[in-house]
C-alpha cells in the first residue's frame, strides 16, 4: 500500500479516486440543498435524517472528511512535485500551447475552493457539530431551513460563495475528464465522458449559485 501511494502512478490513481468520490458527494449535496428552494419541509426532513442517522454521522461523514483532506493534501503535494519536474523554461512555454488554462491552474482553483471550504465549515459544519456533540442541545427537526437561509442574508458571503462556485466549475471542467482518464477509461468512452463532464461541471456549481442567490433575494 505504501509503495502504491509512493509511486507517481499510484498517487495519480489515488487522487482520481478521491476526486470521483467527492464529485458523487457534490451531486447528493446539491440534490438535498436544492430542496430548500421549493420545499422547506422536505429540506428539513432530509437534513434531519442526514444529521441524525448513525450510519451517515459515524461512517459516511468521517470517510467524507478524510476524502476532502486527502484530496487537498495530495493536490498540493502533486503540484509541488510537478513544479520541481518542470524546471526548464522551454517546457513551461510549450505547456501554454498544449494545455487549457483550467488544467494549468488546478492548484489556483483548488486553493480558492479550500478557502471556501474553511468558511463553509465555519458556517455550517462547526455549528452543527457543536449543537450536537459539544452542547448536546435537544434535536429540533424544523431548525435546518432557518439556519440555512439566515447564512445568505449577507451579500458578501453570497458573492464569495458564487466566486468559489465559478472556480469550482473551472476545476471540474478539467478534473472530471482527467480523473476518469487517469483511471484508464477506454478511448471509445472519451467523447461521452467529455460531454457528461461538461454538463456536470456547469450544472452543479450553477445549482449551488442559484441556491445562495435565491435565499439572499428571498430573505423575509
Ligand atoms: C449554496 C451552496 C451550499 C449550501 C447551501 C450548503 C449547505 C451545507 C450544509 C447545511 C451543511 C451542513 C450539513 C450538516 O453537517 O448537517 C454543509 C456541509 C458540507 N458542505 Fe455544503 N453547501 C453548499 C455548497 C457546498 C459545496 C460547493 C461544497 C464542496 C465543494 C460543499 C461541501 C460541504 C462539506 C464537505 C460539508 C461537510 C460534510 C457534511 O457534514 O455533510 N458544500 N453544507
Amino acid at each position: 500500500m505504501n509503495s502504491f501511494i509512493g509511486s507517481s502512478i499510484g498517487r495519480k490513481i489515488a487522487m482520481s479516486i478521491s476526486a470521483i468520490f467527492l464529485m458523487i458527494f457534490l451531486l447528493q449535496h446539491l440534490a438535498i440543498n436544492i430542496t430548500s428552494v421549493f420545499s422547506p419541509k422536505l429540506f428539513n426532513f432530509l437534513s434531519h435524517f442526514m444529521g441524525t442517522n448513525p450510519l451517515v454521522q459515524f461512517i459516511a461523514q468521517p470517510i467524507l472528511i478524510f476524502g476532502v483532506i486527502f484530496h487537498f493534501l495530495m493536490g498540493i503535494f502533486l503540484e509541488i512535485n510537478n513544479k520541481k519536474a518542470t524546471i526548464s523554461h522551454y517546457e513551461k512555454n510549450t505547456a501554454k500551447d498544449n494545455s487549457s488554462w483550467m488544467s494549468r491552474n488546478m492548484i489556483l482553483s483548488g486553493l480558492v475552493i479550500l478557502a471556501f471550504f474553511i468558511l463553509h465549515f465555519y458556517d455550517f459544519w462547526i455549528p452543527e457539530m457543536s449543537h450536537k456533540y459539544i452542547h448536546f442541545l435537544p434535536e429540533d427537526p424544523h431548525r435546518y431551513y432557518d439556519e440555512l437561509t439566515h447564512k445568505f442574508e449577507n451579500i458578501f458571503r453570497v458573492i464569495f460563495y458564487c466566486i468559489s462556485f465559478i472556480l469550482l466549475s473551472l476545476h471540474l471542467l478539467h478534473g472530471f475528464n482527467s480523473s476518469l482518464k487517469s483511471l484508464g477509461a477506454n478511448k471509445i468512452y472519451l467523447k461521452p465522458i467529455k460531454t457528461i463532464g461538461f454538463i456536470y461541471s456547469i450544472f452543479v456549481p450553477f445549482g449551488f449559485c442559484f441556491i445562495a442567490i435565491y435565499h439572499h433575494l428571498n430573505i423575509h
